[in-house]
């Protein structure tokens, strides 16, 4: 890790860095509370179910959560204390059961694996001496790649999180009674009043990112783009509105879907979203362990891409492009910008938006007020992950850094863009130029979506 890589050119997007973050004291301090803040939600995670639970399978699309903690550990001892602290190894052994690629999710639950008491200490001694190494660790312009700015520890704060949201995937598809709970989001203020689109005239804009410090490399370089004008949802498509498409025979007409979602309708049966089902005349859903009706002016939630792109044909629409979902979020017309967050600059905070696990559902359509871009559209970070009709592919200039295995291999025309984040996700893994892939058969993740017309 000597040639120079890093991604943390002067502000080519324009936006001013935030105010110290390029500090290295104000960096380092931001990272030890992203990491602190991570094992906190990977502890409840994973203490509030009983050890046998962790072992478990609970879907063959989920690894067990003790492969995810060890994982965890795993990835931060090989970034944070061999490649920037120049440690030896703890466990040499182990690297290979954690190793993501040599082993699919459906076979992790056979493999000799640290039971859950050896996961945990495994985890913590490696959290202890990354402390240490961040302790002393040169953060300053000009240092090493993987130092420079904090990258290192950002990213692997960062990895935690989404490893955290993929935990919490497997909350949702286990069984049993509730483990977890939490308040529910803020409700809508003014949702009446909302228009039920936005239009974003035609113009360039600066998509991706050169300046933040912590963003990884699937959304570098910042570069621009010309969008024609278009209109977009002000909110994500709610539950009544899909319900809407479900009552007309959308699950039953092959009109409105791609050949590869039609035949997965026919060959699974699909009628709903999943963890959807009927009960006297009306739609429950089982949300964490609780079944409870579908509520109408919720995000629709737990949808395939193909389902989402059907929907929107139905309606006489389209999925956004990635670079228009991101136009619509970052672009400041009064500027001529791309801001951090739709927003603005400045950090989420509740007022802005659903994340961080706060809460365990979306918020309903209208909710956060705060946290709306200058194109008047509405929660576009957290929520639901929001499918677009992009194939995931590296932005003129991608270089991968510093693993091949994060984005590049990913890319090309089998995973399609999820853009804004989820309730699940933490802040630290979220802003308007983070980039989220999946299948297009995918629905156990937190996506939903909303759809756009030409203008
Ligand atoms: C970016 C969410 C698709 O979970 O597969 C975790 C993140 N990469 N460990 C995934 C990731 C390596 C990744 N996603
Ligand atoms: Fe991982």
């Amino acid at each position: 890790m000597t040639d120079d890589r890093a991604p943390s050119a002067p502000a080519a997007d324009g936006f001013p860095p935030t105010p110290g973050s390029l500090d290295p004291e104000a960096l380092r301090r931001r990272a030890l509370d992203a990491l602190l803040t991570a094992r906190a939600r990977t502890a409840t995670l994973t203490d509030s179910v009983e050890d046998g639970e962790l072992t478990a399978q609970h879907s063959p699309l989920m690894s067990p959560l003790v492969w995810d903690l060890a994982h965890i550990g795993n990835q931060e001892e090989q970034w944070l204390l061999r490649a920037v602290g120049g440690r030896q190894a703890l466990r040499p052994e182990i690297d290979g059961l954690y190793d993501a690629f040599e082993h699919p999710r459906s076979a992790r639950p056979s493999l000799p694996l640290l039971a859950p008491a050896e996961a945990r200490t495994y985890a913590s001694d490696v959290r202890g001496r990354a402390l240490d190494i961040l302790e002393a660790a040169p953060l300053h312009e000009g240092g090493r790649p993987l130092e420079r700015a904090g990258f290192a520890f950002g990213m692997i704060a960062q990895h935690e999180q989404q490893h955290d949201e993929t935990m919490l995937i497997t909350h949702q598809l286990r069984s049993g009674p509730a483990a977890l709970t939490a308040p529910g989001p803020p409700d809508p203020t003014d949702a009446g009043s909302l228009p039920g689109e936005v239009l974003v005239p035609a113009g360039p804009f600066t998509m991706g990112t050169s300046a933040e410090p912590w963003a990884l490399d699937n959304e570098r370089p910042a570069h621009r783009r010309e969008v024609a004008a278009f209109h977009l949802d002000t909110s994500p498509v709610t539950c009544g509105a899909y319900q809407r498409f479900m009552a007309d025979g959308g699950y039953t007409d092959p009109r409105w879907w791609a050949p590869e979602g039609w035949d997965m309708v026919r060959e699974h049966g699909l009628t709903a979203p999943l963890f959807w089902h009927r009960d006297a005349g009306q739609w429950l859903r089982r949300r964490f362990g609780v079944t409870e009706p579908v509520p109408d002016d919720e995000p629709v939630l737990h949808v395939s891409w193909y389902e989402a792109d059907a929907y929107a044909r139905w309606a006489g629409r389209r999925l956004p492009t990635e670079s228009e979902w991101e136009k619509a979020a970052r672009h400041d017309p009064a500027t001529g910008r791309s801001l951090r967050y739709p927003w603005g600059d400045t950090d989420p905070t509740p007022e802005h938006a659903n994340l961080g696990q706060r809460h365990l559902r979306p918020a309903r359509a209208g909710a956060y007020p705060a946290g709306r871009a200058p194109s008047g559209a509405g929660q576009l970070i957290g929520d639901v992950w929001e499918w677009t009709s992009s194939d995931f592919l590296p932005y003129p200039g991608f270089v991968a850094f510093p693993y091949r295995e994060y984005s590049d291999v990913f890319f090309g025309p089998g995973h399609k863009v999820l853009r804004g984040g989820s309730f699940a996700v933490d802040q630290v893994a979220c802003r308007g130029t983070f980039r989220n892939w999946d299948l297009p058969v995918r629905r156990q993740i937190f996506s939903g979506f909303r759809t756009a017309r030409d203008a």
